[in-house]
């Protein structure tokens, strides 16, 4: 008679259990800025795809693109540090405030081309950095790209003389600040969500971003022309925090891991091919100015005093490991 009983309270604690988990998913909110038809946009709905077929349900992942839960700026990295959500992937600049090495990014000319910026990725230097964000309760789980910058406005910029006394939205970063100056011209920091008002509006008068975000952005609605200056990138570190992960089972963490690990190759796999397709039809949006050698050196060398400004900040060492993977 015990043993029966015993046999029907372990079905009964084995069917709760299995229950409990049925209806109690692991739920993994993702936030992000840019729209689903993006690099980051791509990897996101991959790692969904991912973690939800390997978990067999059992863990879900909701995706909220087009900054309709958070910006990407402190307020959601606060999300994350509390756990109101468990993915970020911010563009590296605007985790400065954790280490102001993340400002590498922004530097321009710095990276040669979309491989060089994938050999970082992988090295050492990249890694240190991840670890660097540690202490403030974030794991740093990999860069994932987006492209190289343009830059555009209601009038063809070519030369650093085009760009004088014009005001260009940046996100938030000293580099940025003083890229333009460099320029003989101001940022205008604000939020990614914010920009195309303000250009609509002519609360600045131009902007830097991908092919990808300038297309997806309809910004080719209120500003006429493109420049391909190609002067720096805008690439993005992916984050979670630490209360998530400690609360996974290690078979939930390496579904979790392996998503990440998925996602990452999907975004190296399409960053190239969306930038290019964007530029595709821009082409048939916005007059595109391509510039000649000569323009390109000049734009090089006018930014040139942002390295005397800010690699002491960011460090030499940080900038010639990247150097050394040209
Ligand atoms: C993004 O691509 O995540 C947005 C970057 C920006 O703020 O310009």
């Amino acid at each position: 008679m015990k043993s029966t009983l015993r046999i029907i309270l372990g079905v009964a604690l084995a069917l709760g259990a299995s229950l409990a988990l049925a209806a109690k998913p692991v739920v993994i909110k993702f936030s992000f800025v840019t729209t689903l038809d993006t690099p980051k946009g791509k990897a996101a709905q991959a790692f969904k795809a991912y973690v939800e077929k390997a978990s067999g349900g059992e863990m879900k992942v909701e995706l909220y693109p087009s900054s309709q839960l958070y910006k990407d700026n402190q307020e959601g990295i606060n999300a994350l540090i509390f756990n109101n959500i468990q993915l970020l992937v911010p563009s590296a600049t605007k985790l400065k405030g954790y280490n102001p090495a993340f400002q590498f990014v922004d530097l321009p000319y710095l990276f040669k081309d979309n491989d060089h910026f994938k050999r970082f990725t992988e090295s050492d230097a990249a890694k240190k950095l991840l670890q660097s964000l540690d202490k403030a309760g974030l794991v740093g789980l990999g860069f994932w790209p987006n492209g190289f910058k343009h830059f555009t406005a209601n009038k063809p910029l070519r030369r650093p003389a085009d760009f004088k006394g014009l005001k260009f939205r940046t996100q938030t970063s000293g580099v940025l600040e003083a890229q333009m100056k460099a320029l003989g011209a101001t940022a205008v920091p604000l939020a990614f969500s914010e920009v195309y008002q303000a250009l609509a509006q002519g609360v600045v008068d131009g902007q830097e971003n991908t092919l990808s975000n300038i297309y997806t952005q309809r910004y080719y609605e209120v500003q006429k022309y493109l420049s391909l200056t190609r002067h720096g990138r805008l690439d993005y570190v992916v984050i979670t925090n630490k209360i998530f992960l400690n609360s996974l089972t290690p078979e939930q963490k390496k579904i979790f891991m392996d998503g990440i690990a998925y996602a990452n190759q999907v975004a190296f796999k399409e960053a190239v091919g969306l930038n290019q397709g964007a530029l595709e039809k821009l082409r048939q949006r916005m007059e595109v100015v391509e510039l000649s050698d000569e323009d390109r050196a000049a734009m090089e060398a006018a930014m040139q005093p942002v390295y005397d400004e800010y690699a002491p900040k960011i460090g030499w060492d940080l900038i010639n490991a990247i150097k050394a993977l040209r």
